[in-house]
């Protein structure tokens, strides 16, 4: 080989070695400052101890675990609420839900008709509102439970279109056991008994009176009679009336601002929700995107396609568990198909703890597992709130990264505020705090030194993690009643209240450190914890502090706002037709 050549080969060799600099520096070039994609994925009421990097054997959710595995796992990921609406206020916000009045004073927590006036106040500023003036295009799929109209019918106030998405495919409301007949009904569970009872008690005391009017021994007008039977046909017959057909009322599938299929059939809805999502990637695979992704499940009433019913270990439960991860697979795989993968950001949680008090009729469990964890949904005990949590972003964050700091839900919107390259309004308090520094490592300890716990409106407990010692203080000013006491739940009722007499006030606090007792199990006390009025008082003085910064602002969730308004049904057809439409061709995706 004579010298030119082997200079000429040299000089290739520089060639490829200079492309190949480039290429690798223009791809750090690219994920750095190139805004990448958001998929924001919420399961509806999916507990910590269902999911198999959370330390579940026998259901199966590799989809999810992969993520985990990729990317970063927290093991103590905080909602900002215990229940749905005022959890994804503060997930939409990044604020306490008290803050912008989605959290209530009386005994419901969260919206229960579609056709109710409270939601989200439009001067509340969504991550949505900001990513869509940044160009991004933004979806959302599923569950949004936070309003629809205020005024009249189709004023859609509270609509998602008017929170910054551009696209929605889902439904306004909670999905409840009343969404299918013949699964049970949250509103006629409570009223079952009473009105059997009112029944018998009526029924006998018609039948004496009735009785003794015969045999003469007393003069009652056959007027009397007439009234009774008026009060109960005008008033019983049509409660029982609405709330047996509610769900042609509640339960609505919508696109956009038009009702698609009322009553939804929900067999294939989560294929359905697949089929949307990919659609949406694939439309918007050439510009920055936003995906949120709710699903309707596992809330009850359950359901499943035919290709996971009756599939899994876990029941019903299991099975639409398993086919929410399976959908998650096919978005990620569409991620992959269409090179998007390393330019796209996947966040994985849930609203909040598992239902542990959900429990069929025929005694089958319906809601999941909280792991370790006391409580669950609508309890601020760790089975309420810890949630899971994941962010995957190949390329950007490290495999296998784990946090066990604490971080909220709340903390999403300063993290994709700022990955988009827009500044989180200055105007305002932002509770959540960016999520990068600490997935990445250059912080590793939370800065979220405090976490308040509201039930509702209330503060239930407070959370400190200080940062001199590694001990997390958890204190408790209340605490709900478990019925029996010795149980994990509030089974005498469907949610477990944040007030009145079904609650415990503890003075002083109820105290634990989760670091040592994650079950709650051993409340602490002078004797066991030396520091622990010195704590107390760490903890009320900010608590002190915080309550100074809350505003007070209108209640979205009053009993006004909350009751159903007939003026603002949204029905796709007339009245007499019952509201009936179906216009969702089956798009499934295989
Ligand atoms: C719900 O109702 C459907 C139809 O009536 C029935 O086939 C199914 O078994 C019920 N599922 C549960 C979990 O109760
Ligand atoms: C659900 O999808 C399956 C398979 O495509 C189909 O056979 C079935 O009819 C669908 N169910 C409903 C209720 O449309
Ligand atoms: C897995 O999840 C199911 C369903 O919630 C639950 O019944 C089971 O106890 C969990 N198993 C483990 C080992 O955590
Ligand atoms: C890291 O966290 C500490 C509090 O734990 C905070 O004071 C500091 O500003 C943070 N540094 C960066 C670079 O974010
Ligand atoms: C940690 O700091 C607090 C003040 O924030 C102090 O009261 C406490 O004694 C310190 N604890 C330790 C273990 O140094």
């Amino acid at each position: 080989m004579d010298s030119s050549r082997i200079m000429m080969k040299r000089s290739r060799e520089m060639k490829r070695m200079l492309l190949l600099t480039f290429l690798i520096t223009g791809n750090v070039f690219c994920t750095t400052k190139s805004r990448p994609n958001f998929i924001l994925i919420m399961v509806d009421d999916l507990g910590i101890g269902d999911v198999g990097c959370y330390g579940n054997k026998t259901l199966r959710t590799p989809n999810i675990d992969q993520l985990a595995d990729k990317g970063a796992k927290f093991t103590q990921h905080i909602a900002a609420s215990p229940l749905c609406t005022p959890s994804r206020a503060a997930f939409m916000t990044g604020r306490y839900p008290v803050r912008s009045g989605v959290a209530a004073e009386s005994r419901i927590g969260t919206f229960i008709f579609s056709a109710s006036s409270g939601g989200l106040p439009k001067n509340e500023v969504t991550f949505t509102e900001i990513l869509q003036k940044e160009g991004y295009s933004t979806g959302i799929i599923g569950k949004w439970h936070l309003g629809l109209n205020r005024e009249w019918k189709d004023d859609f106030y509270h609509h998602p279109l008017n929170h910054g998405f551009d696209y929605f495919y889902g439904i306004t409301v909670t999905h409840l056991r009343d969404c299918i007949p013949g699964n049970g009904s949250v509103f006629l569970a409570g009223a079952a008994e009473t009105l059997k009872q009112t029944f018998v008690i009526v029924g006998i005391t018609l039948f004496t009176l009735i009785f003794l009017n015969k045999i003469g021994l007393v003069k009652i007008p056959g007027k009397v009679f007439g009234y009774i039977l008026l009060v109960f046909i005008l008033f019983i017959v049509p409660v029982l009336f609405f709330f047996w057909n509610l769900h042609y009322l509640n339960c609505f599938l919508m696109r956009n601002y038009q009702v698609i299929q009322q009553p939804i059939i929900y067999e294939n809805l989560t294929r359905r929700m697949t089929s949307e999502a990919v659609n949406f990637i694939l439309r918007n695979q050439n510009k920055p995107f936003l995906l949120y992704m709710s699903y309707i499940q596992v809330h009850t009433a359950l359901y499943a396609s035919a290709t996971f019913r009756g599939k899994s270990k876990h029941g019903i439960y299991g099975d639409a568990v398993e086919e929410v991860d399976w959908s998650i697979g096919k978005i990620v795989n569409e991620l992959n198909k269409n090179e998007l993968r390393d330019n796209t950001l996947i966040y994985f949680t849930s609203d909040n703890g598992a239902h542990i008090e959900e429990i069929s009729s025929s005694g089958e469990i319906h809601g999941g597992y909280n792991g370790i964890f006391k409580g669950g949904k609508a309890t601020n005990w760790e089975g309420g709130i810890r949630v899971p949590g994941l962010l995957y972003w190949p390329g950007v964050i490290t495999s296998e990264t784990v946090i066990n700091e604490p971080t909220s839900n709340m903390d999403i919107f300063p993290t994709i505020v700022k990955l988009s390259g827009a500044t989180v309004p200055q105007d305002r308090i932002i509770d959540g705090l960016d999520l990068m520094p600490l997935v990445q490592r250059s912080n590793v300890s939370s800065e979220h030194e405090f976490l308040f716990h509201y039930c509702n409106a209330y503060l239930n407990a407070v959370r400190w993690n200080p940062r001199n010692s590694s001990s997390i203080w958890k204190a408790f000013f209340f605490s709900p009643i478990f019925h029996p006491e010795d149980s994990e739940g509030c089974f005498n009722s469907h949610v477990c209240p944040c007030c009145g007499h079904l609650i415990n006030q503890h003075d002083p606090p109820l105290l634990f450190d989760l670091s040592k007792d994650p079950g709650e199990k051993n409340p602490l006390g002078p004797q066991t914890e030396p520091n622990f009025y010195n704590i107390l008082r760490t903890i009320e003085d900010a608590t002190k502090d915080h309550r100074e910064n809350i505003p007070v602002v209108d209640n979205q969730l009053t009993v006004n706002h909350v009751i159903w308004k007939p003026w603002l049904q949204a029905c796709c057809s007339s009245w007499l037709e019952f509201c009936y439409c179906d216009y969702d061709e089956e798009l499934v995706f295989e």
